[in-house]
């Protein structure tokens, strides 16, 4: 029988050096997406997906991040005072029950592997999620869950996948295709950021994983590969041989790249314009915008 997937990692230690200044005090994942951190998205993908434990992998700096899921008496007073009980309610998201949240530090940057490797005690032998917070999907039924669906009859390791034009790929790990079969895709082999012309396919690993705890082994041999860091994608691929038993999964949404600045502005256009409370206003705004810069061409 397979196992419930219940536990998900979170890497965060990442300096985000692509948003200084601002991040030069503020972490990454605080930067918010309307007015919820980029960290709330991918909490609230992970809960709908059926994640119980919830472990971030941080590094200096990060502690922000912790103080968002804790209790915030004074604020929460206050607003009590004031009856401001919508506001309170809106707070409950950031709530996480005592013990679902861990923290732990990855002390050096040797690469997205390496942080998931850190979290291997907490993980023991069960399977697990991986969740990038920098990849926000905007969808209909959030893509974890449709990721543990199609795992359900699966199981293995699953990681979600999505087209990206040629001249992309090699940002990205790459799936070389064995078979076909529409969302599901089986992997005959994987690539982390492959030369232009050395990437397999055009199917792209978006940030997110299901993982069979052999996974954790795999990363316990240290091996270094691309920008010679420790790679998730090479200890999955290493399954592939050992196992066959790695899907890529076509998810159903729009992916944005919030590690990117333009990726982020996407993100708020999108995210501000799917929002009731400022749908009209926004639209008309960028509509303004949009036919004033036509009008000056
Ligand atoms: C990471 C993974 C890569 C994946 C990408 C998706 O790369 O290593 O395989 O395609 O996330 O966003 P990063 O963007 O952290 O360099």
């Amino acid at each position: 029988m397979k196992r419930k997937v219940t536990k998900a990692i979170f890497p965060v230690a990442g300096l985000g050096t692509r948003f200084l200044p601002a991040t030069k005090s503020i972490p990454k994942e605080i930067m918010t997406l309307v007015d919820r951190p980029l960290i709330q998205y991918a909490i609230d993908e992970a809960r709908a997906a059926g994640i119980k434990e919830f472990i971030f992998v941080t590094s200096r700096g990060k502690s922000a991040l912790e103080d968002y899921f804790d209790a915030a008496p004074v604020v929460e007073a206050e607003l009590r005072r004031k009856g401001k009980k919508d506001l309170l309610e809106l707070l409950k998201m950031t709530n996480m029950e005592s013990g679902a949240i861990a923290y732990i530090r990855q002390q050096k940057a040797l690469g997205l592997g390496h942080a998931v490797w850190c979290a291997r005690r907490l993980i023991a032998d069960e399977p697990f999620a991986v969740i990038l917070p920098d990849d926000v999907i905007a969808s209909e039924k959030p893509c974890l869950q449709q990721m543990m669906e199609a795992y359900a009859e699966t199981g293995g390791n699953m990681v979600a996948a999505m087209e990206v034009p040629a001249d992309k790929a090699s940002s990205y790990g790459v799936l070389d295709i064995r078979e076909d079969m529409g969302a599901l895709v089986s992997v005959s082999g994987m690539v982390e950021k492959p030369k232009a012309h050395e990437a397999p396919s055009n199917l792209a690993v978006i940030g997110r994983y299901i993982l069979t705890p052999r996974i954790m082994d795999n990363l316990n041999k240290k091996k270094s590969g691309a920008a010679g860091e420790i790679q998730l994608t090479d200890a999955i691929a290493t399954e592939i041989a050992a196992a066959n038993n790695v899907y890529g999964f076509r998810f159903r949404g729009q992916r944005f790249d919030c590690g990117s600045k333009a990726g982020f502005l996407q993100a708020t256009v999108a995210f501000g314009l799917a929002r009731d409370d400022l749908h009209d206003e926004f639209a008309a705004f960028l509509h303004e915008m949009v036919s004033v810069r036509k009008a000056a061409e």
